[in-house]
């Protein structure tokens, strides 16, 4: 971070923004630490782990949603945007985890969710019981259906978890009535952001926030507030799930930008905060849009998370990554994994090669300008849990595709902390996924005492991106490297080699300052990366 933290210093136009080249650590909250034994990680297990971020050394945290909710899709489906939910706390429990983070010199971000609520929210309720044509169905994306008596659905499109994309609902005198879209789960109704109403209930809820003293917002699905005129539908129905393509007439529709300079306007009045979308558009110019100087600030990039461990295609998706921001002047943001993409060692192939190339990316990712995001459990190596159960998943995705679709509960299994059985320090109770008893060589405790670790490598390279001088400056420089490898140059002076050979190669002049294996004779080993001054 390179400005300073509550006020003082210099002058707000003489400092880039923290957020610019922030580590952002993302708290998947379920998954993250419990605190009163019902097997669901919590705030007060968050609060209680502080000390931990710190010792870790991010700057901000992003925490998934924990806003009121059913849960039918982990809390992205919300039936009140301003309160807490008991699951995870209270709203004092909250204020007091903002100041206790600010004590420790770390910032407070939060998920919103702005292009669905749950069913369960009073809105959709209301909308249920007032019938076709009322104001309060005008709130949500009702339409009749097509056919002679209505029985099929408005247009194509599937839902993003499977099956259809609208739900018939029953009119109030019990006859099969209308239909309402939802991208997402039948308990995620879409909201009609042509309704003035929607947009002013979500200004609320951002300065309900903002007030409390939230740093900013991760917002979801922000390519998709926006419905083509018309609802038309689908050249090619793509039933594929959680998949996206630049063609989806369901998201990146040119309304989108009108929202996005909304939210940007309420957002300059708190000119310490930041808005980050979940923006997934694989055409650059496209992608710069979101992130014009009146739209957000920042927007996640997926390429390095969706890029296999390739130097061609790492030097493609850093090169792209770069473009559509800079085109812009924005800045770049880099994230290897959440909590919806499969966990980055397994990824890279699993078990001690998985391992070794995570630490490599993971260190050519904090050596690019901009700000990166660490999903929780990344840095203890943690990998993805592919035989969970089938009685346990709840990824609304396993139900929806009829049991084909595992989902995303193989990348938030609840972290382990401590002790050589599960549930490790998470929870006192039963955890709500199961912990492989493998994790007890993955521990928090176990890592901490080892300098080899993952945790410590991320400590390191944490701290050094940091306070190391040559770290400065936009933009990177390719450098000559041989085949297999992969080398560039910060303006600072930093110069960042990986090496995705299978085999040892020597490494130009310079003193090492970290290396993601040992380095002996000058020969950094395949899959590893190393920085040098
Ligand atoms: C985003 C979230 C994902 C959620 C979806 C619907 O893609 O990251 O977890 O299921 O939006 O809200």
């Amino acid at each position: 971070m390179t400005d300073t933290f509550a006020g003082g210093g210099a002058a707000p136009e003489q400092v880039a923004p923290w957020w610019r080249s922030a580590v952002f650590y993302q708290v998947y909250p379920r998954s993250f630490a419990d605190s009163n034994g019902d097997g669901v990680g919590d705030l007060g297990g968050l609060r209680d782990k502080l000390g931990y971020l710190e010792l870790l050394g991010v700057d901000a945290l992003w925490i998934c949603p924990i806003m009121r909710s059913p849960m039918a899709d982990g809390g992205y489906d919300v039936s009140d945007p301003r309160d807490i939910d008991p699951l995870f706390g209270s709203l004092e429990l909250m204020d007091e985890l903002i100041a206790e983070a600010h004590d420790r010199r770390m910032r407070v971000t939060m998920d919103l969710v702005p292009n669905h609520s749950s069913d369960q929210h009073p809105w959709f309720q209301a909308a249920l019981a007032a019938g076709p044509g009322s104001p309060e169905r005008a709130r949500y994306l009702f339409r009749d259906g097509r056919g002679p008596d209505g029985g099929a659905p408005p247009n194509n499109w599937p839902s993003i978890f499977g099956g259809p994309a609208w739900t018939r609902i029953r009119e109030a005198d019990g006859r099969p009535g209308q239909w309402y879209l939802h991208l997402f789960a039948p308990e995620q109704p879409d909201l009609n952001w042509e309704n003035p109403e929607v947009a002013a209930d979500f200004e609320q809820t951002m300065r309900f926030w903002l007030q409390r003293g939230v740093d900013g917002f991760r917002i979801d699905v922000a390519h998709g507030m926006a419905k083509p005129p018309g609802l038309p539908d689908m050249e090619t129905v793509d039933t594929r799930m959680l998949a996206h393509e630049d063609s989806d007439p369901r998201f990146n529709n040119p309304g989108v930008h009108r929202i996005h300079r909304g939210i940007r306007r309420i957002m300059d009045e708190y000119p310490h905060a930041v808005a980050i979308g979940e923006v997934w558009v694989n055409d650059n110019n496209r992608f710069g849009e979101y992130v014009r100087p009146d739209e957000l600030h920042l927007a996640f990039n997926f390429r390095l998370a969706e890029t296999p461990f390739a130097p061609d295609s790492i030097r493609a998706a850093v090169d792209n990554s770069l473009r559509a921001v800079t085109m812009v002047g924005a800045s770049p943001t880099w994230t290897l994994s959440n909590h919806d993409i499969a966990r980055e060692v397994t990824r890279y192939g699993g078990g001690a090669v998985g391992q070794a190339r995570a630490r490599a990316m993971m260190m050519l990712e904090m050596a690019l300008p901009g700000a990166v995001f660490v999903y929780n459990g990344a840095e203890l190596g943690l990998p993805n849990v592919d035989d969970l159960p089938d009685e346990v998943l709840q990824d609304p995705a396993w139900a929806r595709s009829g049991h084909v679709e595992r989902g995303r509960d193989g990348c938030r299994v609840p972290l382990p902390w401590e002790g050589e059985r599960s549930p490790f320090g998470f929870t006192t109770g039963r955890p709500w996924l199961p912990i492989p008893a493998q994790w007890a060589q993955l521990t928090v405790e176990r890592q901490l005492e080892r300098l080899d670790s993952m945790l410590s490598l991320y400590r390191m390279a944490i701290e050094l991106r940091a306070v190391r001088p040559e770290f400065a400056g936009p933009g990177l420089e390719w450098y000559g490297s041989p085949p297999g490898c992969l080398a560039f140059r910060r303006a600072g002076g930093l110069l960042c080699v990986l090496n995705a050979t299978d085999s040892p190669i020597v490494l130009p002049a310079g003193e090492v300052l970290l290396s993601s294996a040992p380095i002996t004779a000058r020969k950094l080993p395949a899959n590893s990366t190393a920085w040098l001054v």
